[in-house]
């Protein structure tokens, strides 16, 4: 069974703390993006190129299902919350979902001249903005938790997530 599941906006440090809660769990940890790329054998920026958007989120949506038949801390890609089908699996899961929360400017200077993640290329920074404020309420509906990583380091967050959930 998944221990937790991370959703939020790129950028925001899920991949990063997931790694650190796997070490601190001692259980596997699933990068939801990782096993995109290795159903699809090309990165996410081919996958984007070659089929698009829409057959990205397909082949997501399908390792999102997949995953639930895991172990371990999943962390998953921003886009997740796009799919009323993901959405409806995340809220109705007994598994804890943490919502990583970050402001818009960190972010931003996070991602600046990021080359593997096509939305960034693709919608500038005022592009970026608007999807951070149209997800947002999407994160929230699925969390069960909501932890801000503004000027936190990933060790510091994932303590407060261990406290959250009571391991
Ligand atoms: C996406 C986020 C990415 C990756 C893809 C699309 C998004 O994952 O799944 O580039 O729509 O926000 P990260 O959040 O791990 O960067």
């Amino acid at each position: 069974m998944l221990d937790v599941i991370l959703v939020g906006f790129m950028g925001t440090g899920k991949t990063t703390v997931g790694e650190v809660l796997a070490a601190n769990f001692k259980r596997p940890q699933i990068d939801l993006d990782d096993e995109i790329i290795a159903s699809a054998g090309k990165s996410i920026k081919q996958i984007f190129a070659d089929a698009g958007e829409t057959a990205f989120r397909q082949l997501e949506t399908q390792v999102l299902q997949q995953a639930f038949a895991k172990s371990g801390i999943l962390s998953t890609g921003g886009g997740v919350v796009e799919s009323a089908a993901n959405r409806q699996l995340l809220q109705t899961t007994t598994i804890p979902v943490i919502y990583l929360q970050t402001e818009p400017a960190a972010i931003f200077t996070r991602l600046k001249g990021d080359d593997g993640r096509p939305l960034v290329q693709q919608l500038g920074e005022s592009g970026l903005r608007e999807l951070w404020q149209r997800r947002a309420p999407l994160y929230q509906s699925v969390a069960t938790h909501t932890v801000t990583t503004d000027a936190r380091t990933p060790e510091e967050v994932s303590q407060q997530i261990q406290q959250l959930i009571g391991q």
